[in-house]
């Protein structure tokens, strides 16, 4: 949508660079490799793209852990690269969001080496949240913080003369050092950051851990209650998670954003609860969307689904903002396969080859193509993360030799983490590594029964996973359904969700029953539909039928 605040109802792809597209066969994808496969993405039907992280960075969390703000990591490629892709990106009418880091930096990043070399209280160590230790000579950690991929959210380091010194601070890896975003000269450097790449024509920034940059003026202990995700997401007050003086950052980038032309904009990754305290990220002078994790974090039941997109539209439209939609992404389990779990698995887990509960690949997808449906057809803004549009399950079978998140580390092999879901995609069946790379490389292996979702088994299929989308796609573009808004339908059965959005009238069954449905033409259904609608099954009608 070209059209005024294109955000607001803009369905945004998100593009994982190292299993998108490898163009040099190292087995990792590329910047030339994505550039190469836009036109797929403007065949889909997306208007925009997010880029994860692609820049500097000894990918100690897959690109989370940058070293040069401003530069592309070699192995994605080079800032030419980066230019062509927004130039053809441009051309093919697909905007470009890239992800921007600001809560760490990588270890290896020049502030923080220069931090590590000079003395204690200096201005370099004041960059991020160094202190002293508690306990005799100060051998524990300044507090009780656990790192999110597990452990003590405290390293210590070692003074020139080889004494042990002060601690710094890592909400994720030790490789990860916290910046201190009470000092001036960090958002100084952000200023800077932001507009080199706004002056390289980018749409906008996701920003990463968007609830965490401020923490709590002295770091007091805290312990989460049990059964807490780690990324935060409680009503409580976490001393480090969703800190009123966060908006103050948000408000300052907005007036930086709003000085460039075109409409540029600032997405939220923040774990906030509830929606209500969330929507103060999207207020009219912040952000312009927040992920809503609600809805992702959402089990397969009509009526906690009906309650989250009430909660959404209510929280969201008051401020003016509209909600967003995302059922997968990077961090979590895939959900063509989380929607068929029985057991609980809170974000980060994973699902591995030890895992007690490993969900149906037939009832996940079924329910995958009915939650997308349903997802499809709501205002505002969705999100698609790459490869669901192909019906991609999770990998529940990754060996353990072949993992690279944190998290397996950081646990000791307790919770597998988040590789399940960032296996490089297949395009074509018949290729290496489904098309992924020419060399059949690949940094992750391929599960080998993975040929039927490649792109080009599923283009032109009726009843594909592929179609399914790009369909869905088509006609809530046609039908304006992202600007639209939702009219509740009664006289349906409680696992039913029934809501009408201009011309289309949604239904969706979660329950297994057969539904009797209204006379109407079908637009679209996510499995095959008779007089009934079968259970895990939604449609989309358009005009009554005679
Ligand atoms: C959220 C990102 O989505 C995740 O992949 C990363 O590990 C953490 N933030 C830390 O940057």
């Amino acid at each position: 949508m070209v059209s005024s605040e294109w955000w607001r109802s803009a369905v945004i792809y998100q593009v994982y660079p190292r299993s998108f597209a490898d163009s040099d066969g190292d087995g990792l994808g590329d910047l030339p490799g994505i550039t190469s496969r836009l036109t797929a993405l403007s065949a889909l039907g997306v208007d925009a793209v997010w880029l994860s992280p692609f820049y500097t960075s000894p990918q100690n969390d897959a690109g989370y852990d940058v070293a040069d703000y401003c530069d592309v990591d070699p192995r994605f490629g080079a800032l030419s690269d980066f230019d062509e892709l927004v130039a053809e990106a441009h051309r093919l009418g697909l905007r470009v969001i890239v992800d921007l880091v600001p809560n760490h930096t990588s270890s290896q990043h020049e502030w923080f080496q220069e931090a590590l070399r000079a003395p204690e209280g200096s201005p370099e160590r004041a960059r991020y949240l160094f202190r002293d230790g508690k306990g005799p000579g100060g051998a524990l950690p300044p507090n009780n913080w656990d790192s999110v991929f597990g452990g003590p959210a405290w390293t210590r380091v070692d003074r020139p003369d080889g004494t042990p010194g002060q601690w710094y601070l890592h909400l994720f890896d030790t490789s990860q050092p916290d910046l201190d975003w009470e000092n001036p000269w960090v958002r100084e450097q952000f200023h800077g950051i932001l507009r080199f790449w706004l002056d390289r024509g980018v749409d906008g920034f996701r920003v990463d851990v968007a609830h965490g940059l401020i923490k709590k003026a002295g770091l007091p202990d805290y312990s989460p209650p049990k059964g807490i995700a780690s990324m935060g997401g409680h009503v409580e007050d976490p001393p480090y998670w969703a800190q009123p003086g966060v908006h103050a950052i948000y408000r300052d980038w907005r007036s930086l954003l709003d000085e460039y032309p075109g409409e540029r904009v600032l997405v939220a990754e923040a774990w906030v609860n509830p929606l209500s305290k969330l929507a103060h990220w999207v207020r009219p002078d912040e952000m312009d969307q927040a992920f809503n994790f609600d809805y992702l974090g959402t089990a397969w039941d009509a009526s906690a689904i009906r309650k989250v997109i009430k909660g959404s539209l209510a929280a969201f439209g008051k401020v003016g903002a509209p909600s967003t939609w995302v059922l997968s992404n990077h961090d979590v389990v895939r959900h063509a396969t989380r929607l068929a779990i029985t057991t609980a698995n809170p974000q980060g887990d994973g699902i591995g080859p030890k895992s007690p509960d490993k969900p149906n690949r037939v009832t996940g997808l079924r329910r995958a193509r009915a939650a997308t449906l349903l997802m499809l057809a709501l205002p505002g803004s969705a999100y698609i993360y790459q490869g669901e549009e192909l019906g991609l399950p999770e990998d529940m079978e990754l060996p353990d030799s072949a993992r690279q998140d944190p998290t397996w580390f950081r646990t000791n092999h307790k919770r597998y983490g988040r590789d399940g879901c960032r296996v490089p995609i297949p395009w074509e069946a018949g290729s290496p590594a489904y098309g992924f790379s020419p060399t059949g490389k690949s940094w992750l292996p391929q599960p080998a029964d993975w040929a039927g979702y490649a792109r080009d088994a599923q283009e032109g299929e009726s009843g594909s996973t592929l179609e399914l989308y790009r369909s869905a796609l088509a006609l809530r573009a046609q039908n304006s359904l992202g600007v639209g808004s939702v009219e509740w339908l009664r006289g349906f059965p409680p696992e039913v969700v029934a809501f009408r959005n201009g011309s289309v009238t949604v239904i969706a069954n979660f329950g297994t029953g057969i539904v009797p449905l209204p006379r109407a033409t079908r637009a679209l259904t996510s499995e095959p539909v008779s007089d009934e609608l079968p259970g895990e099954t939604t449609v989309w009608l358009t005009m009554d039928r005679e």
